[in-house]
């Protein structure tokens, strides 16, 4: 199973996007102290227009690009503010291709480890080959100014691997697949690799369960760092 094709044919914003929604509450969260009316967003491994379906929530009039390989892109989100341009294309094609525009925002939510597996080599050397990819990502495509908002899910800090073991047992499934704890992102990885801190870091227990009854170990990040620091 492909970090693509394993989105293929799934009625994502039904399913897996009502499982994590802890995530994208957190995202629109940070995000609506930072968007601003006419800002473009390039959403990477947006699905179903994840990303444009949250700002549009947010009462935000932006452009959202959504750069999505998956059969998932085919599913247009209903919008009222926000003008979508969905791109049927993989991270690396996109980086030799050319935006419709520059950015003012690059958005990734719980794409980020997704997109990294795609480099085919260890959990280590696929984040390395990302992060580089990504600054070249930045520095074609983002403004001078522009911001870069992460979420990202990671286990609690000092899971035990019986913990993340059962965990993983669970998010199979409820979700289908799930990933050891060394292919998940860390914020200290991104703040290492744009050798700047975050301007706002947010983290919340993700239960996928939807009841609140299990004690999760999933964490729910969002980040946002700021290109002028980088
Ligand atoms: C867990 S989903 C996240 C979707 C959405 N961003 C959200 O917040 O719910 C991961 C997404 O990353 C996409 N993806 C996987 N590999 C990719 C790649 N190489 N380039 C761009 N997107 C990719 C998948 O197709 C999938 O839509």
């Amino acid at each position: 199973m492909d970090s693509i094709t394993k989105f293929n044919g799934i009625d994502y914003a039904n399913t897996f996007a009502k499982r994590i929604s802890v995530m994208h509450e957190l995202v629109k969260n940070v995000m609506s102290g930072q968007l601003n009316k006419g800002d473009n967003v390039i959403d990477i491994g947006g699905g179903p227009g994840i990303g444009a379906k949250m700002i549009d929530e947010l009462g935000i009039e932006a452009t959202v690009i959504n750069i999505e390989p998956s059969t998932t892109i085919y599913d247009v989100p209903k919008l009222s503010l926000v003008k979508y341009i969905p791109l049927k294309m993989t991270f690396k094609e996109a980086l030799d291709a050319q935006m419709p525009c520059t950015a003012d925002c690059l958005l990734m939510v719980s794409s980020e480890h997704e997109i990294a597996l795609c480099n085919g080599s260890t959990p280590k050397e696929n984040k390395k080959i990302f992060l580089e990819d990504l600054n070249n990502f930045i520095h074609k495509n983002l403004k001078r100014n522009g911001i870069l908002v992460f979420g990202f899910p990671n286990f609690r800090k000092g899971a035990s691997k019986t913990e993340i073991a059962r965990q993983r047992r669970l998010t199979e499934s409820l979700l289908g697949h799930s990933h050891p704890k060394e292919e998940y992102f860390t914020v200290e990885e991104f703040s290492d690799a744009f050798g700047a801190k975050p301007a706002v870091f947010i983290q919340k227990p993700m239960d996928i369960t939807n009841e609140n009854t299990e004690d999760t170990i999933l964490i729910a990040n969002a980040a946002v760092f700021k290109i002028e620091n980088l």
